[in-house]
């Protein structure tokens, strides 16, 4: 009776982390530390709760599906600021859409890319990062395609090698997934790598997702760049490109749901075709905070100092030790405890502090060895006394 395209789709990591930690119960009395979910903890500014109050009128009302006129505008404009884009290049009304949280988006994205292969053809290829976040895999395989994994090694920079793919994958690839900066290592493409991405996409046809959830999070002086303005580098053209967008972590409102993608006017066009059936719109009253949201940059500084004092407690605590690096981007810690999926339980029981095992990251490599064996992904989402906390506890536990 159920339907056999989602045999491949395992359970998702936190569910596989419940199933892992079900029974043991911590053997210490301070409360529990949840650093496995990359949930900012930190409270938004003050006028996303005014905003929605103010429209609290609205429940009776269908929001329209792609967004707001000016949730539209202030996502193009953010963009321009951000990127240093020149004002035109991206259209509001043709170039961007709002997704409800970029899980659903990027999942979707599939849907646009991916073609059913003619019979006697191989299936088409959705490509993406080993590790990487799980909803590519999940859009691609129930969009149909077969998924094939770009290993981020630290020998790459923890990057895919868009120069090791060879001729014949590339043929096949309908859509290929990249992150910048990257969950869970927080490596930053450069400009020169996301034009690169850029130039493979349009010279083999494929749709090429950029997910810069993290974009705004990071530690050097410079903000890292984002594949608009490698495309605005390259001319102009957002041809075979869409890039995704959220509030969870650059405002601190993973609860909200609000995020968009822009990019390929085709694309767009398509996606609201698509989303008139299937989308979760976003309520008026998000749309209205989010609007606000991507106008303000103020509290986005202060976010990424938090996060930036974040990296200065673990780096006091745990460099020289499982392979410790401050990432270029994003809020989470890779840590090599030499059995992930042991120290994640150890950790629970000794500690009460909850990790992700890396390997729930990860997919095999074509030997049966897996990448994310040896890690554990830490959050540092938390203010700084807890993450202190949870990582003084992490040290000693291991
Ligand atoms: C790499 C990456 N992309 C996208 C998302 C989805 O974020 P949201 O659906 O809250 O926009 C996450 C969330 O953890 C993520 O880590």
């Amino acid at each position: 009776m159920l339907s056999s395209r989602f045999a491949a789709l395992a359970h998702y990591p936190f569910r596989q982390l419940a199933d892992l930690i079900q029974g043991v119960t911590p053997a210490i009395n301070d409360a529990p530390i949840d650093m496995s979910i990359g949930e900012p903890r930190m409270q938004p500014p003050a006028f996303v709760h005014e905003i929605v109050a103010r429209h609290d009128g609205d429940w009776n009302r269908y929001p329209p599906i792609g967004g707001t006129a000016e949730f539209k505008a202030a996502c193009a404009a953010w963009l321009n600021r951000r990127y240093g884009l020149r004002r035109g290049m991206i259209d509001p009304d043709t170039q961007v859409v709002a997704v409800a949280g970029t899980r659903e988006g990027l999942f979707a994205a599939a849907f646009l890319a991916v073609s059913p292969a003619a019979a006697g053809e191989q299936p088409p290829l959705a490509l993406m990062p080993n590790p990487f976040y799980q909803v590519y895999y999940g859009g691609a395989i129930c969009a149909g395609a077969e998924a094939r994994f770009l290993t981020a090694r630290k020998e790459t920079g923890y990057l895919p090698d868009l120069d090791a793919i060879d001729g014949e994958t590339l043929a096949r690839t309908q859509i290929m997934y990249l992150c910048s900066p990257g969950n869970p290592q927080g490596a930053v493409a450069d400009l020169a790598y996301l034009k690169r991405a850029i130039e493979l996409s349009r010279a083999h046809d494929f749709l090429l997702v950029v997910d810069e959830c993290y974009a705004e999070i990071y530690s050097g002086d410079e903000p890292p760049p984002g594949a608009l303005e490698a495309a605005a580098a390259l001319g102009g053209s957002c041809a075979n490109l869409l890039v995704f967008h959220t509030l969870s972590k650059r405002s601190s409102v993973p609860g909200l749901r609000s995020g968009f993608a822009a990019g390929s006017p085709e694309c767009i066009d398509l996606f609201n075709r698509l989303r008139g059936y299937n989308a979760a719109a976003t309520p008026l009253a998000t749309l209205e905070a989010a609007t606000a949201l991507w106008r303000d940059e103020t509290h986005v500084v202060a976010t990424r100092a938090r996060y930036r004092a974040a990296f200065d407690v673990a780096e006091r605590l745990l460099a020289g030790r499982f392979d410790f690096f401050r990432p270029a981007g994003g809020f989470y810690l890779w840590l090599d405890v030499g059995d992930g999926v042991a120290a994640t339980r150890h950790l629970w029981r000794e500690a009460g502090v909850k990790v992700l095992p890396g390997r729930y990251l990860t997919q095999p490599e074509p030997d049966g060895s897996n990448i994310g064996s040896r890690y554990i992904r830490v959050a540092l989402v938390h203010d700084i006394a807890t993450t202190e906390a949870g990582l003084s506890r992490l040290t000693r536990a291991l």
